[in-house]
């Protein structure tokens, strides 16, 4: 079967058919694609299926998707929101994180 080409950030992806984006990128040996909104602590697979919200990433402009439930697609464009955290880190404004659900409480709510 054909591979499946995508992007992440940018850089090009690749996945088997019938993988969902997670398992690609586990598959690149990305285990990590953002971080937590104030101790900022990787976060990536956790549970693998949908519970934890850890493995949220931006797809084709949609944010706030679980890459462990989302199919892999040719075509498709992944965005972590690094590159907008690292702006807003070096201008000292508040990041927009993607989420902020749960993650700062695994983190025991340090800043
Ligand atoms: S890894 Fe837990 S929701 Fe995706």
């Amino acid at each position: 079967m054909p591979e499946i080409q995508l992007s992440l950030d940018g850089a090009p992806l690749t996945a088997r058919p019938g993988q969902t984006v997670g398992a690609a990128l586990s598959d690149a040996g990305i285990t990590s694609w953002r971080t937590t909104r104030n101790a900022r602590r990787p976060r990536g697979l956790f549970c693998g299926i949908g519970v934890c919200f850890d493995c949220l990433l931006t797809v084709d402009g949609a944010p706030n998707q679980r890459a462990c439930l989302t199919p892999a697609r040719d075509g498709m464009a992944l965005d972590t929101g690094c590159a907008q955290q690292a702006a807003s880190s070096q201008d000292g404004s508040q990041d927009g994180s993607q989420d902020g659900s749960q993650d700062d409480a695994r983190d025991g709510g340090a800043a």
